[in-house]
């Protein structure tokens, strides 16, 4: 059978730039003969607006069967009087928690193309190419005690953060994973030196390395002094891996290294199936932006690069990745712009087709 694939619109944007990867799923089994099943269904706002839910049972089992989902993004205006737990957002959580996708891959990739765009200096961005693993579904978002409590004659904020040692390993295990597809070099972030779960975090993440994974490179910064060094050379790194909170910032700093919010792709990854890939959801990190839905504006990069990272870490396709990742690089070198990657001197954008066709006709020349 042919690799399965979920494709998972959602609102806004979503299918706009879901159409432009759907183009280039067809070019893979056009072209290269690589084919896939793929099959399409609902998620957050309009899946409320079909079934009154934003994420089916019968979605959710289908999620679970493919070798990966595709999703675009959900939410919208809209639904923002929606009650909490029927809100878009909560069928994006469910995939996430049902899948136990507890491994979330933030690359920061700079498109020689697009250096100027960066808020740092060319030469401290230009050809950046890192991976920030963010743990995602532990520590101190989900630990208990939390809430807001009575103490005294005052209220207490508290929530905890909390990780076990499984937790640790197996993020760790998935950042060693991936390093070995790169240049071998992993860096955990923790605060060792004021927190009990930084300092079994660090030793956690030397012992899977130490007992399983001792070819690989590894190095422990603490996360303040790990921010400081992200903006200062962003180059030194390659894998970072962090916790839920730490990884929360740190990813977010990492992508203004790069420029626009329609460039950047993620992965959030579980664990191996018996087919021996991780449970694998693919995502650009913008949303659905509704201020530019529906008026061909949407810049399809971070869904196609997403899609790409498909093909790298769920069907084993790295060269085919490459061939994606080459074809965007081509066609921004070449000047193809649309509105969001415009800078001040102007210029005429394309629209969120014209972007996908010229992504193609790269394809076509490689
Ligand atoms: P957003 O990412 O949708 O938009 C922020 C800004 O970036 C907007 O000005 C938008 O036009 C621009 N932008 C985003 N993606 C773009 C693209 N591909 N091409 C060109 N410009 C792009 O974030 P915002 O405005 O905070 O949220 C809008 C809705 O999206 C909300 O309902 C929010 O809850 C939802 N959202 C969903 C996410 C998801 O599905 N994973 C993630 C973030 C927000
Ligand atoms: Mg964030």
């Amino acid at each position: 059978a042919n690799p399965s694939i979920l494709i998972l619109a959602g609102d806004g944007i979503g299918p706009e730039v879901m159409a432009e990867v759907r183009k280039v799923i067809a070019w893979m089994g056009d072209k290269r003969g690589i084919a896939f099943d793929v099959s399409e269904d609902l998620v957050g706002g309009c899946a409320y607006d079909a079934h009154g839910t934003p994420l089916t049972d019968a979605t959710m089992a289908k999620a679970q069967a493919v070798d990966a989902v595709l999703l675009g993004a959900v939410g919208g205006p809209k639904y923002d009087k929606l009650d909490f737990s029927v809100k878009p957002e909560r069928g994006l959580l469910r995939l996430r928690k049902e899948m136990d996708l507890f491994s979330n891959l933030r690359p920061a990739q700079c498109f020689d193309a697009l250096a100027d765009f960066s808020s740092l200096k060319r030469e401290v961005v230009a050809g950046l190419d890192i991976v920030i693993v963010r743990e995602l579904t532990s520590g101190v978002y989900f630990g208990e005690p939390r809430g807001i409590f009575k103490e005294g004659n005052e209220r207490v904020g508290i929530n905890t953060q909390r990780y076990t040692e499984s937790e640790i390993a197996r993020v760790a295990k998935s950042a060693f994973e991936l390093a070995r597809r790169r240049s071998n070099k992993v860096c955990s972030m923790e605060k060792a030196n004021v927190m009990e779960s930084g300092i079994l975090w660090r030793e956690v993440v030397q012992e899977v390395h130490d007992r399983d994974y001792p070819d690989v490179q590894l190095s422990h910064m603490y996360a303040d002094a790990g921010a400081m060094q992200l903006c200062r050379w962003p180059k030194q790194f390659d894998v970072i891996v962090t916790d839920n909170l730490f990884g929360d910032l740190l990813s977010d700093a990492a992508a203004m290294l790069t420029g626009s919010l329609g460039m950047l792709p993620s992965a959030s990854l579980g664990a191996p199936m018996a087919n021996g890939r991780p449970k694998a959801l693919y995502e650009p990190v913008h949303g659905s932006a509704p201020d530019i839905a529906g008026q061909g504006k949407a810049n399809p990069i971070a869904c196609i690069l997403s899609f790409a990272m498909a093909l790298r870490y769920s069907f084993d396709l790295g060269d085919e990745a490459t061939r994606v990742e080459k074809a965007v690089e081509k066609v921004l070198a070449d000047g193809v712009r649309t509105a969001d990657l415009m800078g001040p001197e102007g210029g005429t954008p394309v629209t969120t087709g014209q972007m996908g066709d010229a992504i193609l006709a790269a394809l076509d020349a490689s």
